[in-house]
């Protein structure tokens, strides 16, 4: 993508309820939000149109994984709310991503999730037992999601740079994994700051607990906002 990166803050909350009086205490800076499984199984699509109706961009993280006819109707259904952007596992393979970029047919950005941000190399080697490094897959994943007619991937900030050279500016860098601190990583493992982020090339940087967690989560968002705009 070209153009401004954007802030897209995660309402990883149990209801709509709380998902409003979250969104209420981000104030006018917020205009970009995550849906994703928590708050959307338990609240159902009708959480999606509320976020649309108060005028806010919606990323439907979901992370779709299933055979290819499966994800294709999943994904009609899905893109028919309106949201701006959802996305898929690129595990799930070239079939799979292919029924998912035919499905959305133009009205929303399919993204393919390459490796969660919360895995390392050795858990990739280990337990996943996928070989290489995680760069490769990065980029391996990268590769087939382009091929299928994807917009991006998901991946960790510390990739940005690296998914920017091999598909070309207009390949979407979906990133969460962003923190103020990044020694303060909770359960995320491949993580940087905003500043970073959009310095590596990032477009979308999605930030969920450093702003929704803090004491003034608006105040948190607009340090955010501020930190990205220094690198652009
Ligand atoms: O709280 P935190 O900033 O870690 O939130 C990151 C958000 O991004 C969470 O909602 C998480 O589900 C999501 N996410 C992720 N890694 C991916 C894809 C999505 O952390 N690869």
């Amino acid at each position: 993508m070209t153009g401004r990166a954007q802030l897209i803050v995660a309402l990883d909350v149990p209801d709509q309820e709380r998902a409003l009086q979250l969104v209420d205490s981000l104030g006018p800076d917020l205009d970009y939000v995550k849906i994703g499984m928590q708050l959307f199984y338990a609240a159902g699509p009708g959480v999606v149109e509320t976020m649309l109706s108060r005028g806010l961009q919606v990323f439907l993280d979901l992370k779709l994984h299933d055979i290819p006819n499966t994800v294709y109707h999943a994904v009609a259904g899905l893109s028919g709310l309106g949201v701006e952007m959802l996305n898929v596992h690129c595990a799930g393979g070239s079939d799979m991503l292919e029924a998912a970029a035919s499905a959305a047919d133009g009205r929303t950005k399919v993204i393919g999730v390459t490796q969660l941000t919360s895995i390392d190399q050795l858990a990739l080697n280990e337990e996943l037992l996928v070989h290489g490094s995680l760069q490769d897959c990065v980029i391996h994943y990268g590769r087939l999601a382009q091929r299928a007619g994807l917009q991006g991937v998901v991946c960790s900030p510390q990739e940005s740079a690296m998914i920017k050279r091999e598909f070309g500016p207009e390949f979407a860098a979906v990133t969460p994994g962003v923190r103020f601190d990044e020694d303060d990583r909770g359960d995320q493992k491949r993580v940087a700051t905003p500043a970073r982020a959009v310095e590596w090339g990032s477009d979308y940087l999605v930030m969920g607990r450093p702003i929704t967690q803090a004491v003034s989560p608006s105040r948190a968002l607009q340090r955010a906002k501020r930190s990205m705009e220094v690198q652009q």
